[in-house]
């Protein structure tokens, strides 16, 4: 095992209170492409485009042409040993709090319980007339763009660029990162605010901050220490490590 490694399971056993972030690149190793590499591109446009509120106002089938082929992408695979391996850290350590950037629900799949979706989920629908939110894992949907009994327009409860965060699940993230003496970033390019802050947050309240991610990042500068690979290959060996 690299000495990186043993430093870092060193680090995570002699620590109280475990923060993780994550972003698509845990995902990346399941199949679903991350938001910002060269992959993420539907149909020449770009996720900023697809997943902002302009265009499922102005043209709600094909926004939802594009969350559609993302469910079905999500449905067909599943999570990787990085979701397992952080599923099993938790089982180890109760005091860890999972955030997480990515809508894709692979985390409490694998069985993580403690999970904080900044950015919603993709199974759950919202209608945008009455309210009412269902779980819905129909993929692919057969008439879109999707409607409520009620007539209205449904959508998924995730957040649009150009929407808030929800508040409960952010009070909740930025909380846990105070509290946090160890901060695990994975796979997530740290440049969309708020969850970008949630690490700055930890490493102020002196938290060792842990990224794992192939390339480096903005977070890089200020990380502790960064562990270059990908989460399916880094995570299950942090965790063996820890156990061994
Ligand atoms: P990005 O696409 O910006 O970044 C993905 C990161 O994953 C990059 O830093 C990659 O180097 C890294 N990566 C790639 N493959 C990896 C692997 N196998 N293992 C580990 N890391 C890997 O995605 P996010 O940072 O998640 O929000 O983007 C944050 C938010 O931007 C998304 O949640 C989305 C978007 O706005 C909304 O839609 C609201």
């Amino acid at each position: 095992m690299s000495k990186q490694l043993q430093e870092a399971a060193r680090r995570l056993a002699a620590s109280k209170n475990i923060l993780v972030l994550t972003g698509a690149g845990i995902s990346a190793d399941s199949g679903i492409p991350t938001f910002r590499g060269k992959d993420g591109l539907w149909n020449n446009r770009r996720g900023e485009e697809l997943a902002s509120i302009d265009l499922l106002l102005e043209d709600p089938k094909l926004a939802w042409q594009w969350y559609d082929a993302m469910r079905v992408l999500i449905a067909k695979n599943k999570p990787n040993p990085g979701h397992l391996a952080l599923a099993a850290l938790e089982k180890m350590r109760p005091d860890l709090a999972l955030t997480t950037q990515n809508i894709d629900g692979y985390h409490s799949d694998a069985g993580s319980r403690r999970v904080f979706e900044l950015h919603g989920n993709f199974w759950r629908l919202r209608c945008m007339a009455c309210g009412k939110m269902d779980e819905n894992r129909q993929a692919p949907i057969k008439e879109l763009p999707p409607k409520c009994a009620c007539g209205g327009l449904l959508r998924p409860d995730i957040v649009l660029y150009g929407e808030q965060l929800p508040v409960e699940a952010l009070e909740g993230a930025f909380a846990r990162a105070r509290e946090s003496d160890f901060c695990l970033v994975v796979g997530t390019s740290c440049v969309v605010y708020p969850a970008a802050l949630l690490p700055q947050a930890a490493k102020r309240n002196g938290a060792f901050l842990l990224e794992v991610n192939p390339e480096n990042t903005q977070l890089s500068e200020y990380a502790d220490m960064t562990i270059n690979g990908t989460a399916a290959a880094v995570l299950p060996k942090l965790v063996h490590a820890l156990q061994s």
